[in-house]
């Protein structure tokens, strides 16, 4: 299985999933900002590899300051948990795993423990994160590949596999876990996801990794194969999901999720829990990344418009509960009503 990032002997080895598929590039640092600008600039993506990448990014912060004494290192780790969280705004996840993190470090701080004791149980909660992803990944996986048939042909978008999450992934976990493990025969059809093309260059080096059929469409060709009947099933994952059901996920995910509800196509959306704001209500509060007009204006470099011309970027759409088949978790597979069994989730 490939491994986008490790923690080894307070190093975090990270690939970098902007030079794929052309190469296979592993960096190693010991230091946070590599880490925050790591995320920024999507060389460390997916919803929850970000939140992994986050919690071992704040572990190097630790390790930095470790030797102040302890007010500042406390003071310190405010300005690397802050750093961290301003890299990406619409990924649940980074602010899951700060957030579990910070519960450690500052519990370390009250009790008056040493910033050494505090570096060694941030790594542990960091480790902890890592393996609970795995896990989750591998439950989201069986469960949603119940949902998959004999000779069903798939359509997905963005990367929601290994690269996004580490271990089996959550919408490609669904997959693979239907072939290898199920050994059912399924086509994929990986939408190209512009304007960064996660699709083409992840998702279709991820699977022709795995051995599974995929084919790569433009993303204005999934209406034309839903028409002709050749699309059994469109599964994403998901960057925050809301009480409701609201999921934002990258952007032209609500125009698919449209057409196959036009084509009573099942829709569903595979997520782990850390990806669902138990604080939000509904998908228009979700804060939408805004990037850089050159992602849209420029292809590996090179201009693929007129010089001069202004572009929009926003990197995620919110696509409405009633557009969701299903919801698949580690708890299961949830149908609507959504915001019931959302509801009963947060109160537990
Ligand atoms: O901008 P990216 O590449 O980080 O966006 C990733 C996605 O939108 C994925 O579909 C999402 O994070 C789910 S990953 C399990």
């Amino acid at each position: 299985m490939l491994q986008p990032l490790t923690w080894e002997n307070g190093k975090i080895r990270f690939l970098d999933q902007t030079r794929l598929p052309q190469e296979e590039i592993y960096r190693e640092t010991k230091d946070y900002r590599v880490i925050a600008e790591g995320i920024r600039t999507l060389q460390i993506r997916g919803a929850p590899l970000i939140g992994i990448g986050a919690a071992y990014g704040l572990c190097l912060g630790a390790q930095e300051y470790m030797n102040e004494d302890l007010s500042s290192f406390g003071r310190m780790m405010h300005s690397v948990d802050a750093k961290l969280r301003s890299t990406r705004p619409t990924a649940v996840n980074l602010f899951w795993a700060l957030d579990n993190m910070k519960k450690v470090w500052e519990m370390g701080l009250a009790e008056g423990s040493s910033s050494a004791e505090i570096c060694h149980c941030l790594v542990e909660k960091a480790e902890e994160i890592t393996k609970r992803e795995y896990n989750v990944n591998r439950d989201i996986s069986r469960y949603g590949a119940a949902l998959l048939n004999e000779g069903d042909t798939v359509l997905t978008h963005c990367n929601a596999g290994t690269l996004a999450c580490s271990g089996w992934g959550t919408a490609l976990g669904v997959i693979n876990w239907a072939v290898h493990e199920e050994n059912k025969t399924i086509t994929v059809l990986a939408d190209e996801t512009r304007p960064l093309l996660q699709g083409s260059r992840l998702t279709a080096f991820e699977l022709m990794h795995t051995h599974l059929a995929v084919k790569i469409i433009c993303d204005n060709m999934a209406g034309y194969f839903m028409a002709q009947g050749k699309v059994s099933k469109v599964v994403v994952g998901a960057d925050r999901v809301t009480l409701q059901g609201d999921v934002a996920n990258k952007i032209g995910t609500y125009s698919l999720a449209v057409l196959a509800s036009y084509h009573k196509i099942p829709f569903y959306v595979a997520v782990p829990l850390s990806s669902v704001d138990f604080a939000l209500e509904e998908g228009k509060d979700i804060p939408i990344e805004e990037r850089e007009e050159k992602e849209v204006l420029e292809l590996y470099g090179k201009n693929i418009a007129p010089q001069g011309a202004r572009a929009k970027n926003p990197a995620f759409d919110v696509t409405p509960h009633k557009l969701i088949t299903a919801i698949i978790t580690e708890k299961g597979i949830i149908t609507p009503p959504f915001d019931e069994t959302f509801q009963r989730l947060k109160n537990k």
